[in-house]
């Protein structure tokens, strides 16, 4: 074992990335699932596929692939060139069962463990840089989150139950950056509810950092969020 806490200081092996990717993109409604939806001309995975693997903070990457879709992931990482992918497992029913499966790839003497959504194609190093600042500090993980800037309200049935105060509450995205053992933990508990893996990691007592997230991280769930990445990831290529 270890000891102390990893910062991300880029030691061999040290930082492992998992790509949930196993999603059938029901919202989004198109022939195929969403990581192979078509984004400025290649695979809505080849965002953050080719994005994790380019960074110098990662040194492996997992993707968990539809069921059916491991060799069309793994040609693609190919196609990229992507040197740093390890594995490109069956993903499961759902995101926590396909993140599970992409962990049993990581090794014990893994310190960090980032896990990404497909879905949210335009990652940069600096949010990656943000998360793994508190994991050197003791956290057992951070995450990227964002203000809610709208008035939030409880509806039931078409009706107005409440409006739901907006102080303290913000919006989580991904990456989430953890302390690798923290995250193997949580995983082996019961996870059928959990929508990201903070929330595991949070129910079994851990502290989770929340840092600066970046409105560029959007979810691709519907067509119109596929055009606005489609349109972010032109302005930003440009
Ligand atoms: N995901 C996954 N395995 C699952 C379900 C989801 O790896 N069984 C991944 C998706 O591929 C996506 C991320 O988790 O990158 C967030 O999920 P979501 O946006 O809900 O994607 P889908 O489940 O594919 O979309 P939908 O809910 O519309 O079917
Ligand atoms: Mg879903």
């Amino acid at each position: 074992m270890h000891d102390g806490r990893p910062g991300g200081s880029g030691e061999a092996g040290a930082t492992w990335a998992l790509i949930a990717a196993a999603g059938s993109g029901e919202r989004l409604g198109i022939d195929r699932p969403k990581a192979f939806a078509a984004l400025g001309g290649r695979p809505l995975l080849a965002e953050s596929l080719d994005r994790l693997d380019r960074c110098e903070l990662v040194d492996a990457v997992v993707v968990a692939a539809p069921p059916g879709w491991e060799e069309p992931a793994i040609l693609l990482a190919e196609e990229l060139a992507a040197t740093k992918v390890v594995a490109c497992v069956t993903g499961g029913a759902t995101r926590a069962d396909s993140v599970a499966a992409a962990f049993a790839e990581v090794p014990e003497e893994a310190l960090v463990v980032v896990v990404h959504d497909a879905a949210r194609p335009l990652l940069d190093d600096a949010v990656l840089e943000r998360l793994l600042v508190p994991l050197g500090e003791g956290y057992d993980g951070a995450v990227p989150v964002l203000p809610v800037a709208d008035t939030l309200k409880r509806v039931d049935r078409g009706v107005v139950v409440e409006t739901v105060a907006r102080e303290g509450l913000a919006v989580s995205q991904t990456p989430q950056a953890f302390v690798a053992s923290t995250l193997r933990r949580a995983l082996s508990e019961d996870m059928s509810d959990a929508t990201d893996c903070a929330m595991l990691v949070e129910r079994a007592g851990g502290r989770i950092a929340a840092v600066e997230g970046d409105p560029r991280l959007l979810k691709v769930t519907t067509q119109a969020d596929l055009r606005l990445a489609e349109l972010l990831l032109a302005a930003s290529t440009a």
